[in-house]
């Protein structure tokens, strides 16, 4: 049964992330934010006021926050290292979550994580939100209906120069808080792969490096490129590069014993008319302004999940494999050998 009452909404965080996500519940149903949390009570307050939250309450401490009255859902966007914490407190509390990815930097804070939202039964989405471009819809679509057929080989890439043209650029640089180029940026272009072929990876080899000259300052090696061997027999390369001077780019290419999607083209011997690749128009993965994210339709399906009682897909626990990949990828650059991935305990 639905249940239409009212969700309750609280941010911690209140960056750049945060006005995406603030604006897309605003636009949502029986959505109301009633709670912001910030490191000081005066950027909660700013932010109440410029994106006209009349009646949501600022916090600076999260214990506080947590215990506001009615609160339903908590939404983190934070930098990626207190997202461990703040899920595990929020989960404590009982309220479903929200989180920003990366969801943790390392495998045993995800598995603490796991952990706390396991025994609290609380609701969590994870923000893949690319699962819900049109491309991806149509190329999971395509993939369904059997039109390339049994898949044999697949990539995807994340390019996308962070520079100080960017909010988080200042502390994404920096080791301890952006972690590596997937996990901060690529593990997008991983996820897509992981969703699409709804197949999960057991193996990878990996390198990964930094221009000669580092000219924006990375920390740890700003571009990466990974082998992957996934479960259902298929081979696969995932790519990063978060230094590059280009447009953003997102390419696509999964082929199958009866044809190859290549972002929006397909080439199918299923029609044996088609003489060349045929487009299939859709919303693309082309932008890396938090403005153009499809996440409406990733809270809309929180939301509806929340209300119905139904497992996002998106949840911690489904999430937590893409992080458990790039933690292998990391093992592999490191050691220079293939590794094997590992999976988290209660997922
Ligand atoms: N899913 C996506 O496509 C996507 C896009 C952009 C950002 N993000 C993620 O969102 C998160 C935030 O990124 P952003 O671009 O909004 O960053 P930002 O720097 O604009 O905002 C970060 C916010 O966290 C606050 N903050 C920093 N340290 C804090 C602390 N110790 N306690 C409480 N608050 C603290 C800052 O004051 C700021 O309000 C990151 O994890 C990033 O990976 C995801």
């Amino acid at each position: 049964m639905t249940d239409t009452k009212p969700l309750h909404i609280g941010f911690i965080g209140t960056g750049w992330v945060a006005d995406a996500h603030i604006d897309n519940f605003k636009q949502l149903p029986n959505c109301e934010i009633t709670a912001v949390c910030s490191r000081k009570k005066a950027r909660a307050e700013a932010k109440i006021r410029e994106a006209g939250l009349s009646g949501a309450h600022a916090y600076s401490n999260i214990d506080k926050f947590l215990s506001h009255p009615g609160l339903d859902v908590v939404v983190i966007c934070t930098p990626h290292p207190l997202h461990a914490a703040q899920t595990i407190s929020a989960a404590n509390a009982g309220k479903h979550i929200v989180i920003e990815k990366p969801v943790a930097l390392n495998p045993a804070d995800l598995k603490r994580m796991v952990a706390a939202v396991n025994k609290a039964g609380v609701k969590t989405s994870v923000c893949f939100e690319l699962r819900w471009v049109g491309l991806f819809k149509n190329i999971k679509s395509v993939i369904e209906q059997g039109l390339i057929g049994p898949i044999f080989y697949a990539e995807a890439s994340y390019y996308h120069g962070i520079g100080p043209w960017y909010g988080q650029w200042s502390w994404n640089i920096k080791k301890r808080i952006g972690g590596d180029a997937l996990l901060t940026a690529g593990c997008h272009a991983l996820d897509a792969l992981i969703h699409l072929l709804d197949s999960r990876v057991v193996e990878v080899s990996a390198m990964s490096s930094t221009s000669k000259n580092n000219p924006l300052q990375y920390e740890y090696a700003p571009n990466s490129v990974a082998i992957l061997k996934f479960e259902n027999g298929a081979i696969g390369k995932v790519a990063t590069s978060i230094e590059c001077r280009q447009p953003y780019l997102f390419p696509v290419l999964i082929q199958g014993e009866h044809g190859t999607v290549w972002n929006d083209k397909l080439s199918t011997t299923k029609w044996p008319a088609l003489k060349d690749w045929a487009t299939l128009p859709a919303d693309m993965p082309d932008s890396g302004d938090v403005a153009d994210h499809p996440y409406h339709g990733q809270l809309e399906h929180f939301v509806d999940c929340i209300r119905s009682n139904k497992r996002p897909k998106n949840n911690l626990n489904n999430a937590a494999h893409t992080h458990e990949v790039i933690f292998a990828i990391d093992s592999a650059i490191k050691s220079k050998k293939t590794v094997r991935v590992k999976k988290t305990p209660g997922t």
